[in-house]
């Protein structure tokens, strides 16, 4: 069990992402300004990923991780737990979490998969490789997952889904666009409900 060194009054989010941060940066700006629950940390396995600038525009902090340090040391944890973190939101991070992670947050680290699940879910199926592969399968809608994180990818129990409709005349980058609105709406106040229910 980690011993969190919070005061227990704010609840302090991570995010994990390694992308352009998108829905990171619509969860920091939900939260902003409250006293009650704070994103404080950004991590990612990218360098170059555009979310790490787009959160120090905020003053969060942000770390970039690799390999080694990731899956062969359990240091994180120790970062995590400096910074007081209670949840981990995964967004747009691609990389498996990995066992000591998943069992020290059990239950308070989620992900969003921009499909619904169980369908198009599982390694590979990640940003527009998920929206060509609902368009070829012909489905009618397609929408957003929110879900617990275990040691396999996209398989931790389901918290919330929507759909958006599809139809013959929509791409994958219309498919794209529709599911991205979904998450932009639903994320944050999920894990608002999520982190208050506590
Ligand atoms: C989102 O589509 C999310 O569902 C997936 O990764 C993407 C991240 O996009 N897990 P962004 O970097 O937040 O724009």
């Amino acid at each position: 069990m980690l011993l969190r060194s919070n005061n227990f009054m704010v609840k302090n989010i991570a995010i994990f992402a390694s992308g352009t941060g998108t829905n990171a940066k619509k969860i920091i700006e939900y939260f902003s300004g409250r006293t009650d629950i704070k994103v404080n940390f950004v991590v990612s396995n990218k360098e170059a990923a555009p979310v790490l600038n787009m959160a120090q525009s905020f003053g969060i902090e942000t770390l970039i991780i690799n390999r080694a340090y990731f899956y062969k040391s359990e240091d994180i944890l120790q970062e995590l737990n400096q910074k007081g973190i209670d949840f981990i939101v995964l967004a747009g991070f691609l990389w498996l979490i990995p066992d000591y992670l998943v069992n020290a947050y059990t239950n308070q680290m989620i992900n969003i998969h921009p499909a619904l699940l169980p369908k198009y879910g599982g390694k590979g199926m990640y940003g527009m490789n998920v929206h060509r592969a609902v368009k070829l399968a012909g489905e009618k809608e397609s929408g957003i997952s929110i879900h617990y994180v275990n040691a396999k990818y996209d398989e931790g129990n389901i918290i919330f889904q929507a759909a958006c409709s599809l139809d013959e005349s929509d791409s994958p980058e219309t498919i794209a666009q529709k599911v991205r609105t979904l998450e932009h709406q639903h994320f944050a106040p999920i894990i608002e409900s999520l982190i208050t229910r506590r």
